[in-house]
């Protein structure tokens, strides 16, 4: 399978709204709060921003035929010069095939060309496949948020310094 990574585009914002709700359900099953992917109005507002103090960008991945089957959305503020891994999602069916870490690589296009100094983002204690992916990508364990988002769930506070 070929795959393209592109930045986000008006087009796609129902198709990353299907991924990021399948994706985020392999690991948060019951959990989860959303019954559906969210209207595409919520993309259209939250992939891309720019200020100038802060630019927010999604990357998504797509294959030969067009269909998208992963994102990356990414931000720094560009006076800290930190940024920040906003949410990853890659379809289940496709997962643990490359296709994050390419969207990884676009992430890290993005901060290293606006000249970021640390990357930080979180991953939860019932999330292995990510955190090992994480991990995998430079990312280190800073601290720990006992029972965050859900009781008896811990948040991994995760980072890289370039
Ligand atoms: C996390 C995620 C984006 C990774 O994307 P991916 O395409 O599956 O990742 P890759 O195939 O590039 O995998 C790279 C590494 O990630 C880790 N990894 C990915 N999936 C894994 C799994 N199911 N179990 C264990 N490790 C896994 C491994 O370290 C792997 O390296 P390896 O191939 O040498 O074993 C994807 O699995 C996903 O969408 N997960 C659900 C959503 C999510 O958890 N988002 C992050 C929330 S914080």
């Amino acid at each position: 399978m070929s795959i393209h990574v592109r930045p986000f585009r008006e087009a796609d914002a129902a198709a990353v709204s299907v991924i990021q709700f399948e994706s985020f359900k392999s690991y948060l099953k019951d959990r989860m709060e959303l019954k559906e992917p969210r209207p595409a109005e919520y993309w259209l507002e939250n992939a891309r921003s720019s200020t100038p103090d802060a630019v927010t960008e999604t990357f998504v991945a797509e294959d030969e035929n067009g269909r998208l089957l992963g994102f990356v959305t990414v931000s720094i503020s560009l006076v800290r010069r930190l940024g920040y891994l906003v949410r990853i999602g890659v379809l289940p069916r496709c997962a643990h095939a490359g296709i994050g870490s390419q969207l990884f690589q676009a992430a890290d296009g993005f901060w290293r060309s606006r000249n970021a100094r640390k990357v930080c983002t979180c991953v939860s204690s019932i999330n292995p496949g990510a955190y090992a992916f994480y991990l995998k990508h430079g990312f280190h364990r800073e601290g720990i948020l006992k029972d965050h988002f859900f009781p008896g769930v811990d948040e991994y506070q995760l980072a890289f310094f370039y």
